[in-house]
């Protein structure tokens, strides 16, 4: 499996699989598929694909170890980008769709409805995430800086949740089955952080003896 992964061109059908939800909603758009409301329906379908995003490149590490296939890195930076161009799409629906550019409107709309503030910080939080995921940043930042910023990814998919809690109405099912996920994958990285500070503390205090 690790082959597989280490191949160069697998990039490409995975880069064309996380475009199909985009391709998906452009094709349903061009038939007239998009219900009664369709600015409901674009907000809905590429909100539902940002937190998707979020919680799949969260699992990318929990997965490699679990399963031993550290290969799967090579695809954590792009599916995180594509959680962005998700929430981007997704923002651009509110801003474009929703508010007609009425900046007033906006920033009232940001104000007043603790969804939408809270949407707006999980998506802002991503902003530097995106600006510096290439390599260039990585090496400006020095590799420790850059992970310490790109765990802002937590607290971004966290906030989302609270968002996708507080707008909908009824049924909670959903947003809960998200902040469950995120909270399994948090606890995983909290554990392996644990026990890799207890292996470290044990060497310091028993040198040259293998724990
Ligand atoms: C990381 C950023 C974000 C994520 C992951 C996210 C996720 C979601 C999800 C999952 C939904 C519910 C979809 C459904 O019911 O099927 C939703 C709805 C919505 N989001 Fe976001 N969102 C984000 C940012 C934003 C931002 C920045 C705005 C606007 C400023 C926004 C505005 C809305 C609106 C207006 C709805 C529909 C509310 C309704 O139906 O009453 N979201 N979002």
């Amino acid at each position: 499996m690790n082959r597989v992964l280490t191949t160069r061109w697998l990039k490409i059908p995975v880069f064309v699989l996380c475009l199909v939800p985009a391709l998906l909603l452009v094709w349903k758009a061009a038939n007239g598929d998009l219900g009664a409301n369709p600015i409901e329906f674009v907000t809905h379908w590429t909100g539902d694909w940002a937190i998707r995003f979020l919680c799949i490149t969260l699992a990318i590490t929990p997965v490699r170890r679990l399963l031993g296939l550290p290969d799967l890195i090579r695809f954590r930076r792009m599916l995180g980008l594509f959680a962005f161009f998700y929430a981007s799409l997704h923002f651009l629906t509110w801003l474009v769709l929703d508010q007609f550019f009425d900046w007033n409107a906006m920033v009232k709309d940001v104000v007043k409805r603790p969804f939408i503030t809270a949407g707006f910080t999980a998506f802002l939080l991503l902003m530097p995430l995106a600006v510096t995921s290439t390599a260039g940043w990585i090496r400006r930042l020095g590799g420790r800086r850059w992970q310490m910023l790109h765990r802002l990814i937590y607290v971004s998919a966290c906030i989302a949740v609270v968002h996708y809690y507080w707008l909908v109405k009824s049924d909670i099912r959903l947003p809960l089955l998200y902040g469950a996920i995120i909270t399994v994958l948090l606890a995983f990285r909290l554990v392996v952080h644990l026990a890799k500070k207890g292996r470290s503390v044990r060497r310091a205090a028993a040198p040259g003896v293998e724990v």
